[in-house]
């Protein structure tokens, strides 16, 4: 069956998005040490190579891959990382930044983890924030957009690895 994408936030609309992002971000942190910037790939891609260019501060920058084992329904208990960090956090301000929170399966495991590394302060920043459907209290600090439902590609999201490389943000349907 073929998809529909129907347009859902414009390139343009992100990037001005974006640039309030990036100053929400670099308003929120003071002081010399580096801000940690994680990007969970491979979804944040795009997100975050625009938000780390509109922090205005000292930044370090590295990237983490999750899989999830078992169950379509992915739970917290079956994620592991795919890729691990290379840098240490310990003491320093981080902010991971990510595609979409929805169940927050994802997220809670990644935060868990992060947390027994001793970060200074750990904070999320996402580009799509699906707050309805949570199944775990993970609370989005910088959200881009918030959605209640539906499946939407482009800007670096994937349906089955397609769709990634679209400028602009779509909803994914199939053509009946
Ligand atoms: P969670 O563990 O349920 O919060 O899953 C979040 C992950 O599911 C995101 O990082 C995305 O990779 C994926 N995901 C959730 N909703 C969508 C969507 O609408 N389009 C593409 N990927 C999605
Ligand atoms: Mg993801």
């Amino acid at each position: 069956m073929a998809h529909k994408l129907t347009p859902f936030i414009t390139a343009e609309q992100i990037a001005q998005r974006n640039t309030e992002l990036g100053r929400e971000v670099t308003a929120s942190y003071s002081g010399e040490t580096p801000l940690v910037c994680i990007c969970v790939l491979k979804g944040a891609f795009l997100f975050f190579a625009d938000i780390i260019r509109r922090i205005d501060r000292e930044i370090e920058i590295d990237f983490v891959r999750l899989a999830s084992y078992g169950s379509a329904t992915s739970r917290s208990e079956d994620i592991v990382f795919s890729k691990d960090l290379e840098i240490s956090i310990e003491g320093k301000d981080v902010l991971v930044i990510e595609d979409i929170v929805d169940t927050g399966h994802s997220m809670d495991f990644l935060l868990h983890v992060l947390r027994r590394r001793n970060p200074k302060s750990l904070k999320i920043c996402a580009l799509i924030d699906k707050h309805e459907r949570r199944e775990k209290a993970v609370t989005v600090d910088f959200a881009g957009f918030k959605l209640s439902d539906g499946f939407i590609v482009g800007y670096g999201l994937d349906y089955d690895e397609r769709y990634r490389e679209l400028g602009g943000i779509f909803e994914l349907s199939n053509e009946s």
